[in-house]
């Protein structure tokens, strides 16, 4: 898929935080659970005043968060990027084949927001797509996945994926307490600390808590106290 935000950008500073540039939104994205915990839907927080550019804190140890105050400095932060720099499609696990849906996968990316258990689980409402309420949830439960792990595509192979202007999540988890990752919508492009530009996608989390053994991305190590 081919996303353009020309002006748009996320830099990923070498150590540091994220630049934002390009007048991008920002605001706290809440995780809405079912009595299980399951992750439900999505609601909107706190707004945050649109910038022309900021800079979020990447470290997780910012007194100012979201953004940046050079605690990074404080704590020499290693941010070092150890993501795969092959593009999605590259590193797919095997896919969950139904009748009507094709389920992709890459587990590296999960940043456990846990919309793909509920009703059953988007793997096995896809090998059930040909009942419309199961082929409806587990497209729904792909389209929740904020980290881009999941993607969806019918039997004809035409990629199914909700459409988000370009704007930034801060991941809110209530049921665990924490403060989840950077949620990236709208194929904004990110470039890494050396220059070179990640493979553009409409959902990608980025880390914010400095713990991800996937950085810049999220592998929801947020979750494991400090
Ligand atoms: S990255 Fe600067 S304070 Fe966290």
């Amino acid at each position: 898929m081919e996303i353009k935000n020309d002006k748009k950008k996320i830099k990923v500073n070498l150590d540091g935080p994220y630049t934002v540039s390009g007048l991008i939104p920002l605001f706290d994205q809440i995780m809405v659970p079912d009595e299980e915990g399951l992750s439900t839907s999505w609601k909107i927080g706190k707004k945050y005043p649109i910038k022309q550019e900021y800079e979020l804190c990447r470290c997780g140890q910012s007194k100012d968060m979201p953004f940046c105050d050079l605690t990074h400095n404080e704590i020499f932060f290693d941010g070092t990027e150890t993501a795969s720099r092959k593009p999605f499609i590259e590193q797919i696990e095997p896919e969950t084949v139904g009748p009507e849906l094709v389920m992709t996968d890459v587990v590296a990316l999960c940043a456990d927001a846990r919309f793909c258990d509920r009703a059953g689980g988007a793997w096995d409402n896809t090998r059930a797509s040909n009942n419309p309420e199961a082929k409806k949830i587990a497209i729904q439960e792909v389209y929740d996945c904020p980290a881009g792990r999941l993607v969806m595509h019918d039997k004809n192979g035409k990629l199914l994926e909700p459409k988000f202007p370009p704007s930034l999540g801060l991941v809110v988890d209530p049921v665990k307490k924490v403060d989840g990752p950077i949620w990236v919508r709208g194929g904004i492009p990110i470039e890494a600390a050396d220059g070179s530009i990640y493979e553009i996608r409409n959902r990608v989390t980025l880390c914010r808590c400095g713990k991800s053994s996937n950085k810049p991305f999220c592998d929801g190590k947020h979750e494991d106290g400090s």
